[in-house]
């Protein structure tokens, strides 16, 4: 029998855990017992977690991290990262420290453009409906005066609103391609209102144009909804130094360093199956400060890779260059963010993980977020041109191993030691715990 059930969200928490324990777990009580270890004693605070979603039927934990020491346009930042990834945290302080040294990061938001669509279908004379939008238009706007009224008061609203023909690519499609500035706020229910608005504007306009027929005046809304295709919405990030003041205890022979590096970004830049690895690893800084700083890493994930294939072919998000004996390396990716409205102000650790970054501005932490992108880029193309990635990824998942094999503090404390000299690998931890335990 399928486990089906209808008005299943009308159900208590506790009915809809019993239903859940009832359908699928053999050990009911351990089940019960998991689901109920991770609720907040806090009622309060409990509440609000479950009213972030629905049918909530306990919390899923991720640690949150710090990286301190970064030092991004002479601001000082201790960054932080909700991730499940070993390592990610390591390698950022460590690149964040290793810039520190030379001279920290740079960054500029270079445009805050976002967009928005309405999708229809209209089946008549297009020179009609260029007219008709014309004569329509300011309509559109001012009937979202209730809307923007705010957003214009302090700087932002809707930009431009055109009319764009994609009947060559789909028969009848048309779109109001829309521009809005959203200053602080992501802007997903601002731009989804106001374009909810014009579609409907739009409609009734079109029933009553007279110079349409009966065919054109029926136009059919198809959908209005933001795109998370965000190209004029950019930032970038850099850092660079002379190449002889890359020398480190990590990179003896910087010249050497330098121009493997560069490679490695340049194969990234022609070789897809590399590049979308490279874009992960700069991924798992950015998701990790946007899940953080309560943004939609999907809607970030989404744009970002359409950004990275956006000339036809998927390459890397980062460049690097060596001229005249000074190394530089950058990054430009389109980052949609917030940092009023949503989870901003609800989730009680992204209001403290937006203190801990001096309460930033959406432009401050569009750049905030490229430099954990680059950062992450830099160490991991760093290790991978150098050791290899396994020696300090193993070494931050012995932690995961030890774990798994229930290893008491003491044990931790010993193996830990061991490791400080001895290669990671499962076989290896594995063992050592054996003969620790003999
Ligand atoms: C692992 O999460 C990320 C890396 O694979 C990134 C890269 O290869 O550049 C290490």
């Amino acid at each position: 029998m399928p486990n089906i059930i209808s008005g299943f969200s009308k159900l208590s928490k506790s009915e809809k855990i019993e239903w859940l324990l009832n359908s699928y777990f053999v050990d009911k009580d351990s089940a019960r017992a998991l689901v109920q270890r991770y609720w907040n004693s806090d009622e309060k605070l409990q509440k609000l977690h479950d009213e972030f979603i629905e049918n909530t039927i306990t919390n899923y934990y991720l640690p949150l991290g710090v990286a301190p020491n970064f030092l991004i346009n002479d601001t000082f930042y201790t960054i932080p990262m909700a991730i499940e990834e070993s390592s990610v945290v390591a390698a950022a302080s460590k690149a964040a420290k290793f810039w520190l040294e030379r001279g920290g990061f740079k960054a500029e938001v270079i445009s805050t453009e976002k967009i928005g669509q309405v999708h229809f279908i209209f089946k008549g004379d297009f020179n009609k409906l260029k007219t008709f939008f014309k004569h329509v238009k300011p309509k559109l706007i001012s009937d979202t005066a209730s809307m923007t009224q705010s957003m214009e008061r302090r700087g932002g609203g809707i930009l431009d609103i055109e009319l764009r023909n994609k009947s060559n690519d789909l028969p009848n499609y048309y779109q109001l391609h829309a521009t809005f500035e959203t200053l602080d706020a992501m802007g997903a229910n601002f731009i989804n209102t106001c374009l909810e608005q014009f579609a409907t504007t739009f409609k009734n306009e079109a029933l009553q144009y007279e110079d349409f027929n009966e065919l054109e005046q029926n136009i059919t809304i198809v959908m209005s909804i933001l795109s998370n295709y965000v190209p004029q919405c950019l930032v970038r990030a850099e850092v660079s130094c002379k190449i002889e003041d890359l020398k480190s205890k990590d990179i003896p022979n910087p010249e050497e360093f330098a121009q493997k590096f560069e490679q490695a970004i340049s194969i990234a830049e022609i070789e897809p199956y590399r590049a979308v690895t490279h874009n992960k690893g700069i991924m798992n800084g950015i998701d990790a400060v946007v899940l953080a700083t309560g943004n939609d890493f999907r809607a970030v994930e989404a744009g970002v890779h359409a950004y990275a294939a956006k000339d036809g072919s998927y390459t890397s998000l980062t460049h690097c260059s060596i001229i005249n004996g000074i190394f530089k390396f950058w990054i430009e990716i389109p980052l949609a963010l917030g940092t009023v409205g949503g989870l901003t102000s609800l989730h009680p650790l992204v209001k403290f993980s937006l203190e801990m970054l001096q309460k930033p501005t959406a432009k401050d932490l569009m750049k905030i977020v490229a430099v954990a992108g680059l950062a992450q880029n830099f160490g991991a193309v760093k290790s991978l041109t150098t050791t290899g990635i396994q020696e300090g990824h193993m070494k931050m998942h012995l932690m995961n191993i030890l774990n798994q094999f229930e290893a008491t503090e003491d044990e931790k404390v010993k193996l830990v030691e061991h490791f400080k000299t001895n290669v990671v690998t499962h076989n290896s931890v594995v063992e050592a715990i054996k003969s620790i335990r003999n």
